[in-house]
């Protein structure tokens, strides 16, 4: 692996993910590594990549993570656990820079969390029919049982500010039926925008089960290759955060917010 020239330390770090979303990420990256900038870039004109075919989100990753290249990051961040299933070895096989999904931070967390080894994933249509958390599961525990299941109308309930809804509840309560039989002890959230309804899920899920999502696992891991390279940012000025989006950046500028815990004062088109 070969890394960037020179003092490419006080480069940012960059992030993708087809919307808002990845934002959830960056909020734990900032809380994690309080000194490091951040380029991030959310492909909204074409969100969701959770119900595309693998050919077209391999395309778009490759798109947008050539975008963040141009912006002379020092390590990539793949944000997106549909993008991280179908496009993250062809990434690090293409550049030079340490690239990280959110996929196997994500594992990590559910494998320690767990005591029986019967894990739910819940992701999109796209990342469960990949298998990527199964696979990567059953390679680090070969005794777990893993229980996916597809919730496709999560990402755009969410987009479309209806946590509070009713029917989002009702939605949750149909999606986690089959699991009641299961007597799983951990759940892990595999995408990025369901962190948001973890306490529904919460709620109706019951008591005593362990509820995980990638995003803090995934700021341990940068932070952990950060040191490994030797590519910590040096300074501690206070970062610089740019946000970049393919469509309607005042909607991104809006919406982001509660993702991202803290508002956000420039969005720039690509
Ligand atoms: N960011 C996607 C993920 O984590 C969810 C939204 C989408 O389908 O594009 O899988």
């Amino acid at each position: 692996m070969t890394l960037p020239a020179n003092d490419s330390t006080s480069f940012p770090i960059g992030m993708f993910d087809s919307g808002v979303g990845g934002l959830t990420v960056m909020q734990q990256l900032i809380k994690t590594l309080p000194y490091e900038h951040i380029t991030y870039f959310g492909d909204t004109a074409r969100l969701p990549y959770g119900s595309k075919s693998p050919e077209t989100i391999l395309r778009y990753s490759i798109e947008n993570a050539i975008f963040l290249m141009q912006k002379q990051i020092k390590m990539l961040v793949v944000a997106c656990n549909t993008a991280s299933a179908y496009a993250l070895e062809n990434l690090q096989l293409m550049f030079k820079i340490p690239i990280i999904g959110v996929i196997d931070p994500g594992v990590e967390s559910a494998l320690q969390a767990t005591q029986t080894g019967r894990i739910a994933v819940l992701g999109t249509k796209g990342t469960i029919l990949s298998q990527s958390y199964q696979k990567a599961i059953l390679h680090k525990a070969s005794n777990a049982f893993v229980f996916p299941i597809a919730c496709p109308l999560f990402v755009p309930l969410v987009e479309e500010n209806c946590i509070d809804h009713p029917a989002t509840r009702l939605l949750i309560r149909d999606y986690l039926e089959p699991l009641k039989a299961q007597r799983i002890d951990t759940l892990l959230l595999g995408c990025t925008h369901y962190p948001l309804l973890k306490n529904l899920i919460k709620e109706e899920i019951g008591e005593g089960i362990h509820i995980v999502d990638s995003a803090a696992a995934c700021a341990e891991q940068v932070s952990v290759l950060l040191s490994h390279h030797g590519m910590q940012n040096r300074t501690t000025v206070s970062p610089n955060y740019r946000y970049f989006v393919s469509d309607n950046p005042m909607q991104f500028q809006l919406l982001g917010h509660s993702f991202l815990g803290m508002s956000i004062p420039h969005v720039e088109s690509r």
